[in-house]
């Protein structure tokens, strides 16, 4: 079985962030979050995978994958020139799916369960095509799929007025019946070829689409809110260690991991869960609060930060309380002590700050 990860997309809900790169490349408890995709497609067996990329920082990708070899599997590049919908991306891999059964996985979500199982019961199956389902609050938000007595009868893409709470995740297991179905698809009224349309034709001209229920974490991360959400899961489910050293007086409280050559600086509070990365500085008097990550060569001092994700290269030192942020790579929070109430400011396009 082959794989695609999707890297390509606007990215506009998550502007600025997205400006100088993917999206599927910010950092999920210091890793980036298509990672979680490869990792996943390689404990499932796949070894040959296709990456869509296309737009902002696609050579970022490349930089980050080349050619796979160090992640154990063979990538292929494949770029889309413009958005036009997750079904056109994946018809651009006709050619390199070949005849095989594939994996597709949307690069920003984000699943704990293997799906190593599935993997290998839609490799034995005769399915036309298997997706992965998962209840959630708001369905009108997502593609849903209708189902009755273990059968999928319908599936819609944002429907007005949902028949169930079961979205589509971005996790789908095809065979190459969909190009036929995609080369025959209208594009939606967002002017994108919807795979959900395409999934929707492929079930009305008769051909069998099972599905399977994902009961434990999934994200589909567009949002700031989502990737803060993402990064507390998976920190909540990752082994302790400590890799770096603290001086005396530093309270470490639940699960914290903690990188080479970082130093935690006597008086600091961490309190997990809690990713350090490597040849970080913790300074005295700081307190790192539950579900925040703060990437490899940063310095955080003074400050009271939780919920939080902080990139590599920051260098953070103020005396307040940030909490529900992302501050993207190489970014500055410090303070002018004579200057109590006035505040300097170089915010790049679209930035958002609340004081
Ligand atoms: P979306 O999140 O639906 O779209 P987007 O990335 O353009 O974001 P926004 O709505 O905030 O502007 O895309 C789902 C996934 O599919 C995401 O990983 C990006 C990827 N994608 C492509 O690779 N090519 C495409 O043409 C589209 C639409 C999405």
């Amino acid at each position: 079985m082959k794989g695609i990860i999707l890297h390509g997309g606007h990215g506009t809900r998550l502007r600025p962030l997205t400006h100088t790169g993917p999206k599927q490349l910010l950092p999920i408890a210091n890793k980036p979050m298509s990672q979680f995709c490869l990792e996943s497609m390689i404990d499932a067996g796949i070894r040959d995978i296709a990456i869509i990329i296309g737009g902002t920082g696609s050579s970022k990708v490349k930089e980050h994958y080349g050619n796979g070899e160090k992640f154990g599997v063979k990538i292929t590049y494949v770029e889309q020139d413009y958005p036009k919908g997750i079904a056109h991306a994946i018809r651009l891999c006709k050619d390199f799916v070949n005849n095989e059964k594939f994996l597709v996985f949307l690069g920003d979500n984000i699943i704990q369960k293997s799906i190593a199982e599935y993997s290998r019961n839609f490799e034995k199956s005769d399915d036309a095509a298997s997706i992965l389902l998962c209840e959630v609050d708001n369905p009108s938000r997502f593609g849903i799929a209708d189902v009755k007595d273990g059968q999928i009868l319908n599936i819609m893409e944002k429907p007005k007025d949902p028949p169930s709470n079961l979205a589509v995740t971005g996790i789908y297991f095809l065979t190459p019946r969909i190009f036929d179905v995609i080369d025959r698809l209208k594009p939606s009224w967002r002017n994108e070829f919807e795979i959900t349309d395409a999934l929707h034709m492929l079930l009305k001209e008769n051909n069998k689409i099972t599905y399977n229920m994902i009961t434990d974490y999934w994200k589909d991360t567009g949002t700031p809110e989502d990737i803060i959400h993402a990064n507390g899961a998976i920190l909540e489910k990752m082994t302790p260690y400590f890799l770096g050293k603290k001086e005396s007086n530093v309270t470490i409280e639940g699960k914290v991991m903690v990188g080479e050559g970082t130093i935690i600086k006597s008086g600091s509070k961490i309190i997990g869960p809690v990713i350090i990365g490597k040849n970080c500085i913790i300074e005295s008097n700081t307190v790192i609060g539950s579900n925040t990550s703060i990437g490899n060569n940063s310095r955080v001092a003074l400050c009271n930060i939780s919920n939080s994700i902080v990139m590599e290269g920051c260098n953070i030192e103020c005396n307040i309380k940030i909490k529900n942020s992302i501050i993207a790579y190489n970014s500055a929070i410090t303070y002018d002590q004579t200057e109590q109430n006035e505040k300097i400011f170089l915010l790049g396009e679209g930035t958002r700050i609340t004081i």
